[in-house]
């Protein structure tokens, strides 16, 4: 069943190519546009929607995350991203024209049913993104998105994540589509972009194995380890601490770039080793050389620095000691492939040290409980 690799969380983070691509799948009409009638919601109803809350746990919030950044950027409504289990309790602001996305592999995570059961009753519509046919979430929803990523057997989520922010983005796109909020040649650009994004991830997993192998090896005695990301690096930080966490037990914290000297800075002593990502270096935008500089704060302090930045980008080469690699892509779909080497840096690191990758202690695959 592990089809030749040592452990389920190996193969399915190969399978992340495949994940991608099968969730791109029959998605589209014959002149490229967007076709989203499975989900049964009128193209009238998308229309309406002013605002959109995003309801999940753990990586599947972290997906929901990434989303938001798309979302806004392509469609201009408000997208909160809220952990399930905080929605009910908060009394949020509900209206027939929200739309809750409620994203989980498993479709049995009980926090996110209890939220979206509460977003029913309060008159909202619930679409879900579920990786699981006729899972709880799916049944309990007004429609569905189902993620192809395939069954995913160990306890960390991997290639289900990826799956979950393509479904997240082609509802984006539609959304876009129907309230007409981008030029169509602009989706058709978006969606080239993302039928290129398993070639890359393929890249990612064909070229820089090694490097990530001996980066964990070096570095299985650290007692903790900081993930520093930025707008959509944000997010992948926090999923990539969260992978070192739960398979590794190693005390991982992620946190926004900026945020640094707000306070985490001072944590960051001689040998600290800090993961940066780091966005696209391709005309050095703000966005680039605030990371950078984030970079520069932490050396001085005497950071050991692991960035995953864009092949060839000259100023991570300067400042990381070491650098896993990923090919050029639109920022967008740059967490599509950030997110890689750092599951296989958490697979590393608890294959070295010896632990159960597949079934972590503590953890159960869904949790079933509020
Ligand atoms: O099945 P779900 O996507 O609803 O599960 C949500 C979380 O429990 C899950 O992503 C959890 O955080 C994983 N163990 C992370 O690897």
């Amino acid at each position: 069943q592990k089809g030749g690799w040592d452990s389920f969380m190996d193969k399915e983070i190969h399978e992340d190519p495949t994940a991608v691509a099968d969730t791109l799948l029959g998605r589209f009409n014959p002149n490229g546009d967007l076709n989203l009638d499975e989900v049964h919601i009128e193209p009238e109803v998308f229309r309406q929607i002013d605002k959109i809350i995003i309801v999940a746990c753990g990586t599947a919030s972290y997906a929901g995350f990434v989303a938001k950044y798309a979302i806004e950027h392509w469609v201009r409504i408000p997208v909160e991203v809220e952990l399930a289990h905080e929605f009910r309790y908060r009394d949020p602001i509900l209206t027939p024209r929200t739309l809750v996305v409620a994203i989980s592999q498993s479709g049995e995570t009980m926090d996110t049913l209890m939220a979206l059961r509460h977003a029913r009753e309060q008159g909202s519509r619930v679409l879900a993104i579920c990786n699981t046919q006729g899972s709880s979430i799916p049944r309990e929803s007004d429609a569905v998105l189902y993620t192809h990523a395939g069954p995913e057997i160990a306890v960390a989520s991997t290639k289900a994540f990826v799956s979950q922010v393509v479904a997240a983005y082609l509802l984006g796109l539609y959304l876009a589509q129907v309230k007409g909020t981008m030029f169509r040649d602009e989706i058709h650009q978006v969606v080239e972009s993302l039928k290129d994004m398993p070639r890359k991830i393929q890249w990612v997993l064909d070229t820089q194995t090694q490097t990530i192998a001996r980066a964990a090896k070096s570095l299985i005695t650290a007692k903790s380890f900081l993930f520093l990301g930025r707008h959509v690096g944000y997010p992948v930080a926090l999923e990539g601490a969260l992978k070192l966490k739960e398979i590794a037990y190693t005390f991982t914290e992620g946190f926004a770039a900026g945020e640094l000297k707000h306070g985490p800075i001072a944590l960051v002593e001689e040998g600290e080793p800090i993961v940066v990502i780091v966005p696209s270096s391709r005309g050095r935008d703000l966005l680039h050389n605030k990371v950078i500089s984030s970079i520069e704060e932490v050396k001085a302090r005497g950071a050991f620095v692991i960035a995953v930045a864009e092949e060839g980008d000259p100023d991570v080469d300067r400042y990381a000691d070491v650098v896993f690699w990923r090919p050029t892509c639109p920022t967008l779909m740059s967490p599509l492939v950030d997110v890689v080497p750092l599951q296989l840096f958490a697979l590393e690191m608890a294959k070295d040290k010896g632990l159960d990758v597949d079934k972590p202690r503590n953890l159960a695959k869904s949790v079933t409980v509020e």
